[in-house]
């Protein structure tokens, strides 16, 4: 340990790691950075004692939040930006595998498990556009990859989520599907419309704080898995939205955004909607082989 002052502050903390018990060297690595940069930030900015209080309450506030149903601190994880950056770096781009994003708080486990080409639409709504969605989960290599799972689910065309929405049917525009033999995947669903993410309480907060808006564009969300590749947690943009260059989460990506076109006659549905997708091998699988 040691004497202290504003100029060996950072020096003293950071030498103290591990001094009184083992820490490992992800411990220190991440210790070191997270000291550093909050030491940094908070001469940057000349933090007040008042404004550290205000912090301390807020959090705690935000703690209070969180339950089953809502998790305060990956929201406000969401809304700086964080969580994007966090799937970067854990799934950094690589080759032709498609691009992921963040799994956002409202996946339910379990969805209803659908034949291709079945409908997750348990609710209509007079303003609702109908959606054929198809393509094929290939591996890197082009070749159509069969029997894998996909979980879908968005909002209702009212903007909101089954589970937050009392008047929808349990499971509403959720369910889980299977490619077929070439790797062709099918689905009806609704066009998914933008919506706002929680913006009472602490999250709220923030966004008011940094001047933001609390809007989504519409998307489409997936998890795509299969035993020997990398799970996929993506969701695909529609190329017509509001909110595509302006998301409240900083969560769209180029390659994940997809047009939705009119139906060809015979389809069923009022829209269109064709997107491959491209996993990656897993190579904790390779090497286990
Ligand atoms: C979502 O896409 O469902 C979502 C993502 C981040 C924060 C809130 C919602
Ligand atoms: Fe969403």
């Amino acid at each position: 340990m040691g004497i202290v002052n504003e100029d060996n502050i950072t020096d003293v903390v950071t030498e103290s790691l591990g001094k009184h018990g083992d820490i490992t060297d992800r411990q220190r690595e991440i210790m070191t950075s997270l000291i550093k940069h909050m030491h940094g930030f908070i001469k940057d900015v000349k933090l007040q004692h008042s404004e550290f209080l205000e912090a301390c309450s807020y959090l705690e506030r935000a703690g209070k939040l969180c339950n089953e149903n809502r998790q305060e601190f990956i929201l406000l994880a969401d809304i700086i930006g964080a969580e994007v950056l966090v799937d970067m770096m854990t799934n950094p781009v690589e080759g032709n595998a498609s691009e992921s994003t963040v799994l956002g708080p409202f996946y339910r486990e379990n969805p209803p498990v659908l034949p291709k080409g079945a409908s997750t639409i348990q609710k209509h709504y007079d303003n609702e556009e109908t959606a054929y969605y198809e393509g094929y989960i290939r591996d890197e290599d082009g070749n159509g990859i069969a029997g894998v799972t996909m979980d879908v689910w968005e909002d209702a065309p009212n903007g909101i989520y089954e589970n937050l929405d009392p008047d929808q049917p349990e499971y509403n525009l959720r369910g889980r599907f299977e490619t077929d033999e070439n790797g062709h995947y099918a689905f009806v669903a609704v066009r998914p419309v933008p919506y706002p993410i929680p913006e009472d309480e602490t999250a709220g907060e923030l966004l008011h704080f940094m001047g933001h808006h609390p809007n989504r564009p519409g998307h489409m969300h997936f998890i795509i898995s299969k035993d020997g590749f990398r799970p996929l947690i993506s969701q695909i943009y529609d190329a017509d939205s509001d909110w595509l260059e302006n998301d409240s989460v900083f969560a769209v990506k180029e390659s994940l955004i997809g047009k939705f076109k009119p139906a060809p006659e015979g389809l069923g549905t009022d829209l269109h909607l064709e997107y491959d997708f491209v996993l990656q091998a897993d190579e904790r699988a390779i090497a286990a082989e």
